[in-house]
């Protein structure tokens, strides 16, 4: 299927072999904007991108546990890096409970509270799913609006993992670089990822929101 099946993941995210892991990461967040699906890229490309950071990652820097040089290989995906294990939180339940979104402890704190299914649990994301998608393929309810990157209603606030992004969202970098992501258009980046859903009564997304439902021009009237 591909004409190469083989190839560095330090080439794949166009850095230095010595990269250290700061570069690494923030190479990584720029290519998977790169190669996003809504950004025209397509799956494979951006699941390699992905897989190449997966490799560096787990510190395995030649992919296959060798001492050769740097190599991904494509045809391999035996290894979990295709589907995500989301664990995910309701907002309301941090509110009601006083937690806060940075506390280290947020989700054992969740897992032991014995909160209801909808609020605290976890799901499966495929590759080719958004993780919103995902969550309402499993049946549940999660806030939207746009469905388009426009508004900050599906946003989600990454507690751990990467969610990658197109570029041009409405979502400020400086909300980005807080964790904060949209699910509608967000494909899962890493295995595994904890995240908390609808944000609506948090201050910083406020002004970002629309009414909910099929998506309006604000002052259309
Ligand atoms: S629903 Fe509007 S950005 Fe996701």
């Amino acid at each position: 299927m591909f004409g190469y099946a083989m190839v560095s993941p330090f080439d794949v995210l166009g850095i230095d072999v010595d990269a250290d892991d700061d570069e690494i990461r923030r190479a990584y967040r720029e290519r998977v904007k790169e190669v996003h699906p809504d950004q025209g890229g397509s799956l494979e490309e951006f699941q390699l991108v992905r897989r190449a950071y997966g490799t560096l990652q787990r510190g395995d820097r030649n992919g296959d546990g060798s001492a050769d040089p740097a190599t991904v290989d494509l045809r391999d995906d035996d290894d979990g890096v295709h589907t995500t294990r989301v664990e995910f939180l309701d907002y309301e339940v941090v509110d009601d409970y006083g937690w806060s979104l940075s506390d280290p402890e947020l989700f054992e704190k969740a897992a032991a509270a014995d909160l209801a299914d909808t609020d605290y649990g976890r799901l499966l994301v495929e590759p080719t799913e958004t993780l919103l998608e995902a969550a309402e393929g499993r049946g549940f309810t999660w806030p939207f609006s746009c469905r388009g990157g426009a508004c900050a209603n599906c946003a989600v606030y990454l507690a751990e993992g990467e969610l990658s992004q197109p570029a041009n969202t409405i979502l400020p970098d400086e909300l980005a670089e807080r964790g904060f992501r949209l699910s509608c258009n967000g494909y899962p980046a890493t295995d595994r990822l904890q995240i908390v859903f609808n944000l609506k009564g948090l201050p910083e997304l406020d002004d970002l929101m629309l009414p909910p439902g099929p998506f309006r021009r604000a002052h259309s009237d």
